[in-house]
């Protein structure tokens, strides 16, 4: 048995043997270093048989110089090949893993947007503002006397019976959920210098059971203008500006004697849609009327010396106008398909 230390043929090709083994076996760049430093490092085998050359006889050196030359020659490059595979491999994996897809869609939160209904909202008060008007709000929980008495509605007046009106417990309070916009009227006059063009969208509540045509919140835009010497004309011209506005250029009103307790003489306004589906129509559309003195007076107003107009309508009936829908309960049950149908992103 030749002595492991000693070099030689057989002992120099058994150590490359299974440094090569080694290197082989070696599957990522982790197990190709403890190769390495098995095979190659100071303690290794091949070393260890190099180190021994300087006690290698002279006439000898040179054959086993020669020997362990390409043994180590042999060794080093079956470790540069196999590290340049390990090292192609574990980059391509790592570019797998790192893989960045540009044209993936990135995850979206849904930002939400607004409703047909409040986008309609503010574009009823965009044609007011448009012609010098303001906005005003007022509250949806109401004082009775805002909401009736301070607008001429007797005491005893059918509109105040329970059927319609929400009364809030308990009645001594005399608070209601306010069935129109209206209150916003005497509001309006009360905490403005005259004259006043006003314009108040919001929401009314009545006890009506929601069904097709109805539900018991809906909103409604309410106008006032109190000024010298505004007349029916004043009215008329402003309410068909309005109605070109959410019709079309075509549209035109048409004015119905009714009766309303805060408005002498009173209307039903229709209104002519010349773009509906099922071919040109009148609709009704509001209320309206000059407004009625006794408001003014509530108001601490001189009915003789201002006067005015005022007029409300419903905004969901508006966007059914104009827009076709049938079922007013798509409206208000706040399906985001519905929404999306008016060109919403959402
Ligand atoms: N408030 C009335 C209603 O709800 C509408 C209206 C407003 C009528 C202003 C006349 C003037 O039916």
């Amino acid at each position: 048995m030749s002595d492991p230390l000693a070099i030689s043929e057989e002992s120099v090709s058994a150590a490359v043997d299974a440094a090569l083994a080694a290197i082989a076996g070696a599957d990522d760049s982790a197990s190709l270093k403890s190769a390495r430093s098995a095979h190659v490092g100071e303690s290794s085998t091949l070393s260890r048989l190099n180190a021994t050359l300087r006690d290698v006889a002279k006439e000898n050196k040179a054959a086993a110089g020669k020997l362990m030359g390409q043994a180590r020659g042999r060794v080093a490059q079956a470790l540069a090949s196999r590290e340049a595979e390990i090292e192609a491999r574990e980059d391509e994996e790592r570019l797998a893993r790192e893989f960045v897809d540009v044209t993936a869609l990135p995850s979206r939160a849904r930002v939400g947007a607004r409703h047909p209904l409040s986008l309609l909202q503010e574009r009823i008060a965009d044609v007011f503002v448009g012609m010098g008007w303001e906005v005003a709000e007022g509250p949806e929980l109401e004082s009775e006397w805002f909401n009736f008495d301070a607008l001429n509605f007797a005491p005893d007046h059918p509109a105040r019976a329970m059927q319609d009106t929400f009364f809030i417990d308990p009645v001594e309070s005399h608070l209601v959920l306010r069935t129109h916009t209206s209150p916003v009227q005497v509001r309006s006059l009360l905490e403005r210098e005259l004259p006043v063009y006003v314009i108040a969208p919001g929401r009314v509540y009545r006890t009506d059971e929601l069904d097709a045509t109805h539900t018991p919140v809906f909103m409604q835009v309410e106008g006032i203008a109190i000024d010298k010497g505004l007349t029916m004309a004043h009215l008329r011209g402003t309410l068909e500006h309005f109605a070109r506005a959410m019709f079309g250029e075509g549209a035109r009103i048409r004015l119905r004697p009714n009766y309303f307790p805060f408005t002498e003489p009173s209307a039903e306004m229709d209104v002519w849609q010349p773009h509906a589906k099922g071919g040109p129509r009148w609709v009704e559309w509001g209320g309206c009327g000059m407004v009625n003195p006794n408001v003014l007076l509530a108001a601490g107003i001189d009915p003789d010396e201002y006067q005015g107009f005022a007029f409300g309508m419903g905004i969901e009936r508006t966007l059914q106008f104009r827009t076709d829908l049938n079922d007013m309960r798509d409206m208000v049950e706040g399906d985001i398909r519905f929404s999306q149908q008016f060109g919403m992103v959402v």
